[in-house]
C-alpha cells in the first residue's frame, strides 16, 4: 500500500520546523488532485490516533486506531506508539503527526498536556522518523485549520478570518486569513476573570467539572468576546472533543458571526496531519514556511 502512496506523492518529505508566528501558505488542496492515501496521526494528552487519510474525500478510509497517552508519555513513547499504529495499518510510509504544543526547532513548546521532556531541545528528532521514514510534524489546532482549508469553507477566497478553535484536553486554535494558515497562534493561553480559558473552558473542564452546556458557555463566552473585539473573524469553526455535542454547546454561545463544526469533526486533526505530509511531498511547500 505504502509503495503507490510513495510514487503518488514522493519520497521526499521535508522536515515541518514550525515556530515563531509565520504567516504561511496552505498545500494546494490535495483534493484538486489524486492525492492517494496518507496516514495521518493525532498526538493528544489523552489519546494517540491514527487512521489512513483518503485525500481525494479528506475522509479516513478505515477505522481510527487509538492508543492512551500516560501523563508521563515521552516523545520515545509517542515514537513507539506510533510505530505500533502504522505496523497495525501496515503502513510502511512517511506520516503526519499533529502535536498538542508549538513546534519549535526541535522541541514541543507551550505543550502543557505533555511531560516536561517534550520542551528538550532535541524533543522531536526521533519523531521525525517515527516509521524509519520521514514524519511532518504541525500543531494540532493548525492541522484542523489545514483540513478546513483543504476540505471546507475556509479555503474559498475572500473568505476572511475563520478562528478555528479546538476544545479537547487543552484549548488550540489556528487563524485561517483569506486561504492561508497563520499558524502557532496559541490563543487558548488567553486568560480571562476565572484564569486561562484553556484552564477553565477546555473539552477536559467539561468532563472533569460535569459542566452542562450552559455552565460551559458562561465560561467560553468571554473567551469568543474577546476574540471578537480584538480580531474581528467572519467565521468560526470549532474542533476537538467538543465537536462531537457542537449543538448542545455552540447553541448556549451569544455570537455575532457563524459558528460551525470542522467538517472532519474529531478527525479532523488526523485529516490535517496527513493533509501537511502530502502537501509537503507534493513540491507545494512545507505548509509551516514563509
Ligand atoms: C497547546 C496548543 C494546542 C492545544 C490543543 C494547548 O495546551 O498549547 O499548542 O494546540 O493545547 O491541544
Amino acid at each position: 500500500m505504502s509503495r503507490d502512496i510513495e510514487m503518488e506523492c514522493s519520497e521526499d518529505i521535508r522536515d515541518n520546523e514550525g515556530g515563531g508566528h509565520k504567516h504561511s501558505s496552505h498545500p494546494s488542496h490535495p483534493s484538486d488532485g489524486d492525492a492517494g492515501v496518507w496516514l495521518g496521526i493525532d498526538v493528544g494528552g489523552t489519546s494517540i490516533k491514527g487512521a489512513i487519510v483518503d485525500l481525494g474525500i479528506g475522509g479516513l478510509t478505515r477505522q481510527v486506531l487509538t492508543e492512551r497517552t500516560p501523563p508521563t508519555a515521552t516523545p520515545g513513547d509517542v515514537v513507539a506508539a506510533i510505530r505500533r499504529i502504522a505496523a497495525a495499518m501496515q503502513w510502511t510510509g512517511p506520516v503526519g503527526v499533529a502535536l498538542p504544543g508549538m513546534i519549535s526547532g526541535s522541541s514541543l513548546r507551550h505543550a502543557p498536556n505533555l511531560c516536561p521532556s517534550w520542551g528538550q531541545a532535541d524533543a522531536l528528532t526521533s519523531l521525525r522518523a517515527p516509521n524509519g521514514g520521514n514524519a511532518v510534524l504541525i500543531n494540532d489546532a493548525d492541522a484542523v485549520g489545514l483540513a478546513e482549508l483543504a476540505y471546507g469553507d475556509a479555503g474559498l477566497n475572500g473568505s476572511g478570518l475563520t478562528i478555528v478553535l479546538t476544545f479537547g484536553t487543552g484549548i488550540g486554535s489556528a487563524l485561517l486569513y483569506n486561504g492561508d494558515l497563520i499558524a502557532d497562534s496559541e490563543l487558548g493561553g488567553l486568560s480571562g476573570a476565572r484564569g486561562r480559558f484553556e484552564e477553565v473552558a477546555s473539552g477536559r473542564s467539561i468532563s472533569t467539572e460535569s459542566l452542562t452546556a450552559v455552565e460551559w458557555a458562561g465560561r467560553a463566552q468571554p473567551f469568543f468576546d474577546e476574540l471578537q473585539a480584538i480580531l474581528n473573524p467572519s467565521r468560526w469553526v470549532v474542533g476537538g472533543g467538543l465537536s462531537d455535542d457542537f449543538e448542545k454547546f455552540a447553541s448556549e454561545l451569544e455570537l455575532a458571526t457563524p459558528i460551525s463544526a470542522a467538517r472532519g469533526g474529531v478527525h479532523a486533526g488526523i485529516v490535517g496531519a496527513a493533509v501537511a505530509a502530502c502537501g509537503a511531498s507534493m513540491g507545494a511547500g512545507n505548509p509551516l514556511s514563509p
